[in-house]
C-alpha cells in the first residue's frame, strides 16, 4: 500500500482517504462520495476496512462485529472507490509491535471516558493508515464526532500533512444514525433504537427559546423519556463545547449534545448540535 501510494505522490496525484472497519452503510458511501469530490475525477480514492482489535475492549463485540466483505466490495465501486486496502491484523500489528498513539485532552470525556482503550486504538491505527495511504484528504463522519475531534487534534499535534475533512451524519428516514452495529437491533429494538435522535430533538426543543437550561435538569428530562424504552439504558449524555469539548452547565443553542445509549446489549451513539439544522 505504501510503495503504490509512493508513486502517486511522485507523480502529483491527490489521494482521499476513508478508512472505516467495513458492513458499509449509505454513512459510509456518503463519505466515499466526498472523497470523490475533493480529489476530482484524476485523483485517488482510498477506503480502507479494518476491524481494528486494539480500539474494542476485550469486552466488547469484536469477534462478532459484522462483516460483508463481497458486499462491501460492490459498495465501494458504486461509489467510485479507486483502491479498497484490506489489511490482515498481522499486517498492521506484527509480532512484537510495541507502539501507541495516545491524545491525552480530547479522548478523555465521553466515549473515552465509557471505554477507556478505545481512542488509543483508533489514534494509533488511523496514524498507521496515514502512513501507508499518505491521504492529502481524509474523510470521517460527524456521526463519532469526539473521533473526529481527537483525529483533527493528532494531525495538528503531529504535524501529520493530511487535511481532516468531516461529514455530516446520515440517518434512516425515522432519525436512526445509520452504523454497522444496527444490524444487532433485532425485533422491537430497532424501533426504540429511535430514542437517541428523539432526545437531541428534545434538547433542541427545550432551548429554542433561547433560555440557557441547566445540563443537570436537562440531563434528567432525557434519561426519563429514553428510559419509556424497556431496553433502553443510559451510558451518558453529555452538553460540551464543539471545538473544546469542555462541558457546558448552562445549555443553550450554542451547545452540542452527544449520547450513549444501550438498547438490549447494543450500545449506540448519537449525536448533533443544539441550533438545529438538519437531524
Ligand atoms: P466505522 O465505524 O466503520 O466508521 C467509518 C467512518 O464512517 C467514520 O468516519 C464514521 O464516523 C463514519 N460513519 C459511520 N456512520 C456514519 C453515518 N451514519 N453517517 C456518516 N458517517 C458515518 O469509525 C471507525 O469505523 C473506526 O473507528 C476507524 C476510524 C475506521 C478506525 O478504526
Amino acid at each position: 500500500m505504501q510503495k503504490l501510494a509512493l508513486t502517486w505522490r511522485s507523480k502529483g496525484r491527490r489521494v482521499a482517504f476513508v478508512p472505516t472497519m467495513g458492513y458499509l452503510h449509505a454513512g459510509h458511501v456518503s463519505l466515499v462520495k466526498r472523497a470523490r469530490r475533493l480529489v476530482g475525477p484524476k485523483g485517488t480514492v482510498v477506503v480502507s476496512i479494518f476491524v481494528n482489535p486494539t480500539q474494542f475492549a476485550p469486552t466488547e463485540d469484536l469477534s462478532r462485529y459484522p462483516r460483508d466483505f463481497a458486499r462491501d466490495k460492490k459498495l465501494c465501486r458504486e461509489a467510485g472507490t479507486d483502491v479498497l486496502f484490506v489489511p490482515k491484523d498481522r499486517d498492521i500489528y506484527p509480532e512484537g509491535f510495541g507502539t501507541y498513539v495516545v491524545e491525552e485532552k480530547l479522548s478523555q470525556s465521553m466515549e473515552g471516558a465509557s471505554r477507556p482503550t478505545h481512542f488509543r486504538g483508533v489514534t494509533t491505527v488511523v496514524l498507521k493508515l496515514f502512513n501507508l495511504v499518505q491521504p492529502d484528504f481524509a474523510v470521517f463522519g460527524a456521526k463519532d464526532f469526539q473521533q473526529a475531534a481527537v483525529v483533527r487534534r493528532m494531525v495538528a499535534d503531529l504535524n501529520v500533512p493530511v487535511r481532516i475533512v468531516v461529514a455530516p451524519t446520515v440517518r434512516e428516514r425515522d432519525g436512526l444514525a445509520m452504523s454497522s452495529r444496527n444490524k444487532y437491533l433485532e425485533g422491537s429494538l430497532r424501533a426504540q433504537a429511535v430514542v437517541l435522535s428523539q432526545s437531541i430533538l428534545k434538547a433542541r426543543a427545550a432551548v429554542i427559546n433561547g433560555h440557557p437550561v441547566s445540563a443537570e435538569q436537562l440531563r434528567r428530562e432525557l434519561q426519563a423519556f429514553i428510559q419509556q424504552q424497556p431496553a433502553a439504558r443510559v451510558d451518558y449524555i453529555e452538553f460540551f463545547n464543539p471545538d473544546t469539548l469542555e462541558k457546558i452547565e448552562q445549555v443553550g443553542r450554542d451547545a452540542h449534545m452527544a449520547l450513549a445509549v444501550f438498547i438490549g446489549n447494543t450500545r449506540l451513539i448519537d449525536n448533533a448540535s443544539l441550533r438545529g439544522g438538519k437531524i
